[in-house]
């Protein structure tokens, strides 16, 4: 049987009216490189991706689900995680969206503009609470202080088995980068401290790591 693994990757865009919305920088390319990653290793992947300007990868044991807000990645991912082994919560989802969507642009007036914002859906946690025994679920987590200890609390409350740890303190890591530095955590204790790599090879030590950890043999 084929390894299937689904993947959210990219930012999320969070309409205010018909013009404008609340997005973040995420590139996608983590998640997009997990995802070549993968295949390669012979899975067939399911990408749900936020908004980018990466292309499509063209393996094609790829789909690539195209999303613009964190409740379709929800929706979109959803759908496909009861039929998939493996879970990487790559995406930088927006945490809040606007309260109301404008219908018309919003005009400008007064010298100030409060926004009312309401959390977002948090994909990673819900899907979480479906997650059965044999599948695994691999977290991001993006800290700058008592980085550990927090990874290991999302780790605990998304229902992850791995966290990968961007720490914001390495230069060269994280948002509008090539490069990366991780650790990665796990349920029991274990913690691994990778060198600064481009993504892809980031993107190689996790899959390792994933496939390592997996039950039974897959792909
Ligand atoms: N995540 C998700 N849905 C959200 C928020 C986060 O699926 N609404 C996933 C991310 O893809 C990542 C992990 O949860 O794998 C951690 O994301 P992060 O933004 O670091 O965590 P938050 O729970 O938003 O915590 P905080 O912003 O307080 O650090």
């Amino acid at each position: 049987m084929k390894m299937r693994v689904l993947i959210t990757a990219g930012p999320t865009y969070e309409p205010l009216d018909p013009v404008r919305f609340i997005g973040n920088h995420s590139t996608g390319k983590m998640g997009y490189a997990l995802a070549e990653t993968f295949a390669a290793e012979g899975a067939e992947v399911v990408l749900i991706s936020g908004p980018t300007n990466l292309p499509d990868p063209t393996s094609p044991t790829i789909r690539t689900v195209r999303v613009q807000t964190a409740d379709e990645m929800y929706r979109a991912a959803a759908a496909e995680a009861a039929a998939t082994d493996v879970w990487v919560f790559a995406a930088a989802v927006a945490d809040y969206k606007p309260a109301h969507v404008a219908e018309n642009k919003i005009k400008k007036a007064g010298d100030t503009l409060v926004l009312e914002l309401v959390k977002n859906v948090d994909i990673a946690a819900e899907l979480g609470k479906t997650k059965r025994p044999g599948q695994f679920s691999v977290g991001f987590a993006l800290e700058t202080e008592n980085e550990q200890a927090h990874a290991l609390g999302k780790l605990q409350r998304k229902n992850f088995d791995l966290v990968v740890l961007n720490s914001l303190r390495d230069a060269g890591a994280g948002f509008r980068h090539d490069t990366n530095k991780i650790t990665l955590l796990e349920a029991d204790g274990q913690v691994t401290i990778f060198d600064l790599k481009s993504k892809a090879e980031v993107a190689r030590d996790i899959v390792r790591a994933v496939l390592a950890r997996l039950p039974h043999p897959h792909a």
